[in-house]
This record gives C-alpha cells, sequence and structure tokens, in this order.
C-alpha cells in the first residue's frame, strides 16, 4: 500500500500519543501513512518528538520550526495533523490548507465558530481533506454502544445523564488549560463528551446552564497528564497560576429528538472523585461506554433484566467493526475488551490516521468532519454564552453567531 507522506505539527504531549498511534498502525500491517517531519515553534520540542519516532518508527523525521519552511524543504508531504494548543488550531490549520495540505486537527477545531469558519473557508479553497481529531466514538465498545442504541434495544431516548467531578486546585496537565483564550478545560474535555452525547442520541438544540471559576489560583500537582505523555516537562510547570477558565458548567441539554440531557463537567471538585452517566430510553437503560477500559455494556431492559458482557452481542447480530478496529482490538465483535488502556489509546488514535488516508486517497469525507467539529464547540460554547446570557441558548444561535457575548473576548485575543 502507498503510504502517504505526513508531518505532526505541534510535539507536545497530544503530539507524542500521536506518535505512539502511528507506531501502532504501523504495526498492523495497515499503515496509509508515514511520518516524514515534525514541526514545532520550540525547536527543543521538536526534536524530542524526532528522537522518539526514531525509537518508536524506526526512522527519525525532520525537524522544522516552521510549516513554510517544510514546504520549500520537503515538497513530498501531503498531510499534516496538528497537535498544537487549542488556541492556536485556527491559525496553524489555515496556514495548513493554504500551503496545499491535507488536514487532520486536534479536536477543538478552534475556540470560537469564527475561528471554526475560517478553518472551513480556507479548507473549502483548498479542495483538500479535513479530519478532526475525536477518536473517542472509534472505541469498539462505543460502537457497540452506539449499534444497541440505533437498534431501539432501550426503546426511543428519554434522557442522557452524565456528570464527573475532580481536580480540586491542582494545574490540569499545563496551564493553558485554565486560560479561556487559549483553551479552558470545559471546551477542552467538552468537545470529546458532547461528541459522545450527540453521536449516540443525534443534535443536542439548545442549552441553559450555570458556569463558574471556583479556583482562580491553581497549583502543579504530584503528576501532569495523562499517562507518562507530559513528564518531559514536568519542571516546566509553574508552581502556582491565575486562572480564568471556567471550572465548574451545569447544563440542561434538549436533543432534536425530544431527549433530554443533564451534564455536569466539574474541575475543581475537592474530596472524593465523583463520574456517573446513564442513558434512559422507553423501554430501558444503559451506562454509556467508558472508552479505553474495554468494560462490558450493561442492558437493561423492561420485562428481560439486565443484559451484560457478550450477550450484549445478541441485541445486535449484524454489528461488526471495521477491518483496523477488528485487527486492532483482536475480533470484529466485541463484548468487552483487555487491551491495556495505554495501547487502547494508541489504537484509537492509529484508526482516525487510517481515515485520513483512506479519505485522501479516495477522496471520501471523514467521519469526523468540519461541521461536526464545529457543532461539538457548539454546544459547549451555547452553555458558556447561556451562562453569561443567563436564559437558555440554541446551538443555531451560536453557529450562525446571532450571539457570541462568550466568545467575543476570545475573538479579540486572536484577532479573529
Ligand atoms: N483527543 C484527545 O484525547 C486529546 C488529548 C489531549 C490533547 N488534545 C488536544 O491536542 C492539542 C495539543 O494538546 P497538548 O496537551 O499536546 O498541548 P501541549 O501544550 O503539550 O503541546 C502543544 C505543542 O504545540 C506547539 N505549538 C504551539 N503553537 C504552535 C504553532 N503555531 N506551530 C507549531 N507548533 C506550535 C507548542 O510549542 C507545543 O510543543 C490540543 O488542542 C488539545 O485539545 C487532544
Amino acid at each position: 500500500m502507498d503510504r502517504i507522506p505526513l508531518a505532526i505539527v505541534g510535539a507536545g504531549g497530544m503530539g507524542g500519543r500521536h506518535l505512539r498511534a502511528l507506531g501502532a498502525l504501523y504495526e498492523s500491517g495497515m499503515a496509509n501513512v508515514e511520518l516524514m517531519a515534525v514541526c514545532d515553534l520550540r525547536e527543543d520540542n521538536a526534536k524530542h518528538l524526532a528522537d522518539s519516532a526514531q525509537q518508536v518508527l524506526g526512522s527519525r523525521p525532520q525537524v522544522f520550526t516552521s510549516m513554510e519552511q517544510m514546504k520549500t524543504q520537503c515538497p513530498d508531504i501531503q498531510a499534516v495533523d496538528i497537535t498544537t494548543d487549542s488556541g492556536s488550531h485556527h491559525l496553524v490549520a489555515e496556514m495548513a490548507f493554504d500551503l496545499g495540505y491535507h488536514v487532520l486537527c486536534e479536536k477543538p477545531l478552534s475556540l470560537t465558530i469564527r475561528g471554526c469558519n475560517r478553518v472551513i473557508d480556507a479548507w473549502k479553497r483548498s479542495g483538500k481533506v479535513l479530519s478532526v481529531g475525536e477518536q473517542e466514538r472509534r472505541d469498539p465498545i462505543c460502537r457497540l454502544n452506539k449499534a444497541v442504541l440505533d437498534a431501539g434495544a432501550i426503546g426511543a431516548p428519554y434522557a442522557f445523564l452524565l456528570g464527573s467531578a475532580s481536580g480540586g486546585s491542582d494545574i490540569v496537565i499545563w496551564p493553558w488549560r485554565h486560560y479561556k483564550n487559549i483553551g479552558g478545560i470545559f471546551v477542552d474535555a467538552g468537545v470529546h463528551v458532547v461528541d459522545q452525547m450527540m453521536y449516540y442520541l443525534g443534535e443536542i438544540e439548545e442549552v441553559f446552564a450555570v458556569a463558574k471559576v471556583w479556583e482562580s489560583k491553581r497549583y502543579r500537582g504530584e503528576r501532569i497528564g495523562v499517562g507518562d505523555f507530559y513528564e518531559h516537562w514536568y519542571d516546566e510547570v509553574p508552581d502556582e497560576i491565575d486562572a480564568d477558565a471556567e471550572d465548574m458548567v451545569v447544563s440542561t441539554l434538549k436533543f432534536a429528538n425530544g431527549a433530554i440531557g443533564q451534564w455536569t463537567s466539574f474541575y475543581a471538585a475537592h474530596g472524593e472523585p465523583l463520574r456517573y452517566g446513564m442513558i434512559y430510553g422507553s423501554k430501558g437503560s444503559m451506562q454509556p461506554a467508558k472508552q479505553r477500559r474495554g468494560e462490558p455494556l450493561t442492558v437493561t431492559i423492561d420485562g428481560v433484566g439486565a443484559v451484560t458482557g457478550d450477550e450484549v452481542l445478541t441485541l445486535v447480530p449484524d454489528f461488526h467493526l471495521d477491518e483496523l478496529s477488528a485487527r486492532l482490538f483482536g475480533a470484529d465483535r466485541l463484548g468487552s475488551y483487555t487491551t491495556p488502556f495505554e495501547d487502547a489509546d494508541r489504537f484509537l488514535v492509529a484508526l482516525e490516521y487510517y481515515e485520513l488516508g483512506q479519505c485522501i486517497a479516495g477522496g471520501t469525507e471523514p467521519e469526523v468532519n468540519a461541521y461536526v467539529g464545529r457543532k461539538d464547540l457548539a454546544v459547549c460554547n451555547a452553555a458558556l454564552e447561556s451562562s453569561v446570557l443567563g436564559r437558555p441558548v440554541t446551538v443555531a444561535e451560536i453557529e450562525n453567531e446571532e450571539t457570541a457575548e462568550y466568545e467575543a473576548s476570545i475573538n479579540t485575543h486572536w484577532k479573529i
């Protein structure tokens, strides 16, 4: 199979996770992209990722500190994978399209609708592929979750109840996740949650929310980030920061299909952490899949009782995973898996890379395209806007920029 030459732009923690995903794709025997270069404004970060690539992939990509320089010196590269911090996505993606690259852009597509639209305009001008990095729905148990709902096993959806509480006053990974204009934690993690909710139940139309910054001072915790991806930079995290991004948002959601959602996102919770989730329908309930964990689903159906583990597969006899998922996770029908968390993490991003290669080669549309990415952001920003205005806000109002009080300072900051 011909491999499409690609570069990673943004060589921080997520750049490292994407590199390990490329390793998984190479090992699968189905690699359709190949890492040729890494690019970061910080040359030390780019060199660090290139050194890791030597170990993970067996070859060292070229190192650049600007995409223009990369375009001149490495003209064969066709696609870039943008893993820069969230606030810069609109700038980096727009430049990438103008340089003629296909783009896989980490979520969120941008921090504001205007930023998303700048990327969308550049993408349309270019005629290239734009895929938004949203890997969680690609988990085999999430795929099964979706199939069970679509098969009507719990009937017509009534409610999606979801929440998490943790964090205290620790800095979550890097300070930028506590700065509204660079990419606050609610949006950073929230787009994943919204993507899952809308993947399962369809579009969210309206949000009523209250948001707050509880911890305006945050402190470096004992460790930072997921796994060991950020340890290299631990000493760079300041002891203390002033935070201005919301760390608690409680939302009521109206889905287009009539279902009602309740979503609590609480990143300043001291004491005991909490995590809950349940989808209720007219005939039963199911806990939403916990991605990367491989835990079996439990579907509780009126008159039947609890169906769990591999028995869930009997509810969806036609359910099958795609070829690469089946190869990575070991079977094309899975009720659970024992793949370690770190491997599941890289497998899900490997699926994103593979889809990008397929879309470039075949001219097809990625599953999480620009409009899905923009909608995921719009629901989060509708919650934040609702809190500012003190009234329910429709997602259409946000997408059409009929109201943008929350986004205004971000647009000003980035001169969008
Ligand atoms: N999908 C997921 O599960 C997931 C998880 C973590 C992070 N992310 C996303 O990945 C992105 C990166 O997050 P991170 O935690 O790795 O951040 P990070 O701060 O660790 O790394 C960002 C890197 O981008 C570089 N950079 C910034 N602006 C640049 C530019 N204009 N050109 C080139 N390089 C530039 C920085 O120097 C840094 O090395 C964020 O958008 C984040 O939301 C996604």
